[in-house]
């Protein structure tokens, strides 16, 4: 059986206190529960059309990974946020060392990082996916930019070495793609960046690594059924109890995996939580600055780094354990240095067992230090598991959104400073906003140290 387990225990029981929750609580959140659970299924987000993604659109995905992982070795992604965070997750979880593929994901436009990447790679032997939903992003297309130059360069055609993936009719990257007669897949308009992993943004990097597209698929569809029910809904519950904590002050979700496979999805997650409900006004419009601030860790790394905060710090934070049932190996701790008695107990018992055992230890000591955690276990991470906990992240979202009376799936944050981004490097038709930004006071010398 390879169903994700959800544990809510350590936010419920007594033994938390005050910043955990009761049955009643739960109860008396019932009438807004059912509603959010109305309104997601007499109106569903976009997003949960795509477990049933058609099978041309599959087809079309498999077999252009296909060819591309006979003639190619690097596979890079020029994207940013919605269109980057997924694939790096899903490949992080998915590959053992024996893909096939090295995937690059470029989201970001440091100079130094972008130029370092550029020399290393054989350009005849790669593929660059330009993803942007909106076809503007000024940081995907000066990477475009660069890279074309670079490929005209080097005499290699564009379209043999350029995908697009954005929507179908807006936005420059579809101008150009239809020019430059580029192979293209399409963002369903109805479905933002960071809701966007299981469209071709992240199905196609994935079919290009040799994953199994369609055992996501599945794990999705799985956990939308689980997902739609009325009643033992674990993406309801969890939203409910973060939005019930953000009450109590609760104002850190914190992501923390017990296990490198699954480290990037605390990022997704980050992105998906934080840009989803981080909102100035509800859908009323009342000013309500809702949200809850997402914080990344990776166990047992950063039970030296950061643990001691969640425990004895502010009560200011739900956490949330990602845990694998079964690692793909495990190392045996063998019986070396006898003559310390001190790490005899280690002897005979592996790497994975230390890993738990760490593990359920801190959320033991979260628990007794009275802050609320949950943890969701993957039997063993694959396709289908890995499918499961994006789709079950994306519902959790959706329901947080509803109960905060907030819109989970627009940005107007993001796209102001894409808007002011756009000003400063001159685009035109922003006169207005760059006039805006330089009327702003100017800064006080004083303030400025050396
Ligand atoms: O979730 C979102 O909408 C954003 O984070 C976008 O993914 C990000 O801003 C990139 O936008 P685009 O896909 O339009 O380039």
């Amino acid at each position: 059986m390879s169903r994700l387990v959800f544990d809510f225990n350590n936010a419920m029981t007594q033994m938390v206190g005050a910043y955990g929750f009761t049955a009643q609580e739960i109860d008396e959140a019932r009438p807004a529960v059912n509603a959010a659970h109305k309104s997601l299924a007499g109106k569903p987000p976009g997003f949960r059309k795509l477990p049933g993604t058609n099978q041309g659109v599959l087809d079309d995905i498999v077999q252009t990974a296909g060819g591309i992982r006979k003639r190619c070795d690097t596979f890079v992604v020029l994207g940013i946020g919605g269109s980057a965070l997924g694939p790096i997750a899903v490949h992080q979880a998915l590959d053992t060392g024996d893909c096939g593929m090295r995937l690059l994901v470029e989201d970001n436009v440091d100079p130094e990082r972008f130029a370092r990447m550029l020399s290393g790679l054989d350009l005849g032997k790669t593929v660059f996916n330009a993803v942007t939903k909106s076809g503007k992003t000024s940081e995907t297309m000066s990477q475009m930019m660069a890279v074309a130059e670079r490929l005209e360069k080097a005499g290699l055609p564009l379209k043999d070495h350029m995908i697009a993936t954005t929507d179908e009719s807006g936005g420059n990257l579809i101008r150009i793609a239809q020019r430059e007669g580029l192979k293209t897949f399409v963002i369903p308009a109805d479905v933002g960046g960071r809701f966007s992993e299981l469209t071709p943004v992240g199905l196609l990097p994935a079919a290009a690594c040799g994953f199994d597209i369609r055992a996501l698929l599945r794990g999705a569809a799985d956990m939308d059924e689980i997902c739609s029910k009325e009643e033992k809904n674990p993406a309801a519950l969890f939203a409910l109890l973060h939005v019930l904590g953000m009450k109590k002050g609760v104002n850190i979700s914190v992501m923390l995996p017990y296990a490198d496979s699954i480290k990037y999805m605390a990022d997704w997650y980050a992105q998906l939580w934080a840009e989803s409900l981080g909102k100035r006004v509800d859908t009323d419009g009342n000013e309500v600055f809702a949200g809850q601030t997402p914080v990344k860790a990776l166990g047992v790394t950063d039970q030296h780094s950061q643990v001691q905060l969640y425990t004895e710090g502010p009560f200011d934070k739900i956490v949330t354990f990602l845990r694998v049932g079964k690692f793909r190996c495990d190392l045996p701790i063998p019986a070396a240095f006898a003559y310390v008695d001190d790490i005899a107990f280690l002897a005979g018992k592996t790497f994975g067992q230390l890993l738990e055992a760490e593990r359920s230890a801190t959320e033991y000591a979260l628990c007794r230090a009275g802050r609320p955690s949950i943890t969701i276990t993957l039997p063993e991470v694959n396709e289908y598991t890995t499918g499961a906990l994006l789709y079950f992240f994306e519902m959790a979202t959706a329901y947080a959104g509803e109960l905060l009376r907030i819109n989970a799936f627009d940005q107007p944050g993001v796209e102001e400073g894409k808007k002011a981004t756009f000003a400063l490097m001159g685009k035109a038709g922003f006169e207005a906003k760059k006039a805006e930004m330089d009327a702003r006071p100017g800064k006080n010398r004083e303030w400025i140290l050396e």
